[in-house]
């Protein structure tokens, strides 16, 4: 079967990772409403093509925080790629080295962060984080990313909690022995792997570690620990980008976290208008949440978007095909967005306005 899609990838996917493993990727929390919401977001824009422009040579790079990359879409930070692929997280960032891409790696990398940055070579790569109570080693962690060469810090805040996933509850979720969470410290690691009846090993031992009691004020010591650009992930709404902005975020990524986190969250397309406006382009706006398409990627550049990313539909091409799965799947998106911008009349990124859109009323 040719593999046309991204959507080809996933079903590719399926056949090769175990199911728990597969559930923990494709579920969200509760009802699933905030993952549906995303794919739903796409029914209430539809495209504004320009004709006869000279659309010959399509451009689609950018520049984000000051790396060059192929094009606007990005690996969003995921957890445990060792899940997909036995080399994990070393195949994503060659993977997408080799696409242009720039990588935000999660913390819960299963491999060690000076090997995901040797793998990544000149590729570009952001540190993801999540805060954690153990300010030692969460400050340890920042150095690290320091160390092995990321430009810049995510920290993601719309997981004071970890959401509460179904699917992992009832496939008793637990890291098997053949991986590990490598930057988390020994008592982390090893909880992740006991499992427990009714229980996620994964989501009990992130909510023993994670600090929820951080607030705007503990982001300074973030930017003067890490000395590089602090991103903030999981923004929905324009006060809390206004904030993000007065607390100076660099970027802010749009995000309901997959679906992940809080049920019936706004959709990370829905959501994008208000933060746009808010952040008045003061700095890059991001987003992620369904994205599948090049073409739903031109939606979102059209409505003030600098970037995309892309959670599951790299980990289905890593599962298929280890980094070339990863290349092949941010090829892809990027391809499709090529061809857009030509259908649209738009053939650099920054010709893409919001002219090339149309919203409907919800
Ligand atoms: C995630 N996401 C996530 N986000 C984060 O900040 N740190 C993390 O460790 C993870 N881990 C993670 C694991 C898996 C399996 C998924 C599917 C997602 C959320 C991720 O960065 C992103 O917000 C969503 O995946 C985007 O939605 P799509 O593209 O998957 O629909």
């Amino acid at each position: 079967m040719p593999v046309l899609t991204v959507a080809d990838y996933e079903d590719l996917a399926r056949a090769k990772v175990p199911a728990s493993y597969w559930g923990y990727v494709s579920g969200g929390s509760g009802t699933e409403r905030s993952m549906v919401a995303n794919r739903a977001a796409f029914d209430r824009f539809a495209l504004r093509p320009r004709v006869l422009v000279d659309v010959s040579t399509i451009d689609t790079s950018v520049e984000l925080l000051g790396a060059r990359l192929a094009g606007p879409v990005l690996v969003a930070p995921t957890a445990y790629h060792r899940m997909m692929h036995p080399e994990g997280e070393l195949a994503t960032a060659r993977g997408a080295a080799e696409a242009g891409a720039l990588y935000v790696t999660s913390y819960f990398s299963t491999q060690p962060l000076p090997d995901v940055a040797a793998a990544a070579g000149a590729g570009a790569r952001w540190m993801q984080l999540y805060w954690l109570k153990d300010r030692e080693l969460f400050g340890s962690v920042v150095d690290g990313a320091v160390a092995a060469g990321f430009t810049a810090l995510v920290l993601t805040v719309d997981t004071p909690v970890v959401g509460r996933r179904l699917r992992d509850l009832r496939n008793e979720l637990v890291l098997g022995p053949e991986l590990r969470a490598a930057n988390v410290g020994p008592a982390l690691g090893n909880a992740m792997r006991r499992g427990e009846a009714g229980r996620s090993a994964v989501a009990d031992a992130a909510n023993r570690a994670f600090d929820a009691s951080i607030t705007w004020d503990d982001l300074a010591w973030l930017r003067e620990r890490g000395g590089l650009p602090v991103v903030l992930k999981g923004i929905l709404t324009g006060e809390d980008a206004a904030l993000a902005v007065a607390h100076g975020a660099a970027a802010v990524i749009v995000s309901n976290h997959g679906g992940r986190q809080l049920d019936h969250a706004v959709g990370g397309m829905d959501a994008l208008p208000e933060v746009v406006e808010a952040v008045a382009g003061r700095v890059p706006v991001l987003v992620d949440g369904g994205f599948r398409t090049g073409t739903e990627v031109l939606m979102a550049l059209a409505a003030g978007a600098s970037a995309v990313l892309v959670g599951r539909p790299v980990l289905w091409g890593l599962a298929v095909d280890g980094a070339a799965g990863v290349r092949g799947v941010l090829d892809m998106l990027h391809t499709e967005l090529a061809q857009a911008m030509a259908l649209t009349g738009r053939p650099t990124i920054a010709r893409i306005d919001g002219t090339a859109l149309r919203t409907f009323p919800r």
